[in-house]
């Protein structure tokens, strides 16, 4: 862990490989001491950023238990889960264990502790009939991991701890090496590679790039702030629109890409239509404004020129 400087508090953040984690790690104000978690334990030089690194898997409670202990964080920020929306369809049972049986580690562990939970859900929880949607509206998952993030933060709330629920929505951005690919990285990829793409064209949210996330997690943390947030992107697009702009950006033929209906694909889960938020009250109470789709894209871009 970074030299502790006096009344210094104490961030841990599990899922430091992960898209959400490593923004988190690589934007993190310097008047906190860091630390985040690593799985398998091989990643542990996947994550390039000074650090305290512990390895974890939030599906082992003893071990979460006992690492927990030692850290003592005054803050936790949850992102560790298995987040691919189909594979966790297909995997229900591994799904429960790591995200619902995780997260419930996780409450343990901040109820041991003392320590403040950021926990990260999903737009998921919503069944995209209503847009736009405000942190009041109802829930209504229509796939297994809306369900296990719905059942995670009723278990949040009930657990009388200080907690954050963050519900970022469709996020991009640079994704480490050899870690799980975004609809940006994805996309780039094969456009490189000249590959044609069909995308839907009956698909909506406002795409969040994960650094503006990330930001908004730090604000609502340096805040104290506490209960529900929705975190998405300035822009309202389909899939399809999302992929056209991020061809114009980064310099690709968007003739590649072909517009189709989300019925087109014999997809394992079912997918919510129009989970569009509304991010009035990221605006009001953290003076959290993020990017558009463009303006996002063109800031990845960016930083990936700078860093090249
Ligand atoms: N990405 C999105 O568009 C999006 C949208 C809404 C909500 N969310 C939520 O935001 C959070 C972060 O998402 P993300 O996109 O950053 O996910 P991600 O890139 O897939 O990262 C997930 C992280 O969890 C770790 N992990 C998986 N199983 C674990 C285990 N058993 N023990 C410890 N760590 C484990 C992964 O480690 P390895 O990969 O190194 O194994 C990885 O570091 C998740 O809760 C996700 O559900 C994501």
């Amino acid at each position: 862990m970074a030299l502790m400087r006096k009344n210094e508090k104490k961030v841990f953040i599990t899922g430091g490989t992960g898209l959400l984690g490593h923004y988190l790690i690589k934007t993190a104000p310097d008047n906190f001491s860091l630390g985040c978690s690593f799985f398998p334990a091989s990643k542990r030089d996947a994550i390039p950023y000074n650090c305290d690194k512990r390895y974890m898997d939030i599906g082992e409670k003893k071990s979460l238990l006992s690492l927990l202990r030692a850290v003592k964080p005054d803050y936790l920020v949850h992102t560790a889960a298995l987040a691919d929306v189909d594979y966790v369809e297909r995997n229900k049972d591994e799904a429960r264990y790591v995200n619902l049986g995780g997260t419930l580690n996780i409450i343990e562990a901040c109820k041991e502790n003392r320590t403040h939970l950021i926990y990260i859900s999903s737009n998921a929880v919503f069944d995209g009939e209503n847009p736009p949607y405000a942190e009041d509206a109802g829930t209504n998952p229509i796939n297994y991991y809306g369900e296990l993030k719905v059942r995670e933060e009723n278990a949040v709330i009930k657990s009388g701890l200080k907690y954050t629920i963050i519900r970022p929505i469709l996020m991009y951005g640079w994704n480490l090496v050899l870690e799980r690919k975004n609809p940006v990285t994805w996309l780039i990829e094969s456009l490189k590679k000249g590959v044609k793409v069909k995308m839907v064209d009956d698909i909506f949210c406002n795409p969040l790039f994960a650094e503006d996330c990330a930001g908004a997690i730090w604000r609502a943390v340096m805040l104290g702030k506490e209960g529900v947030f929705h975190v998405g992107g300035n822009d309202e697009v389909s899939r399809y629109e999302f992929a056209c702009i991020t061809a114009e950006v980064f310099g690709f033929d968007k003739k590649l890409i072909e517009p189709v209906k989300n019925s087109y694909f014999a997809q394992i889960s079912p997918r919510p239509k129009n989970t569009t938020y509304c991010i009035d009250k990221i605006r009001r109470e953290l003076n959290i404004f993020p990017r558009g789709v463009r303006d996002g894209l063109e800031a990845m871009k960016a930083a990936k020129d700078a860093s090249a």
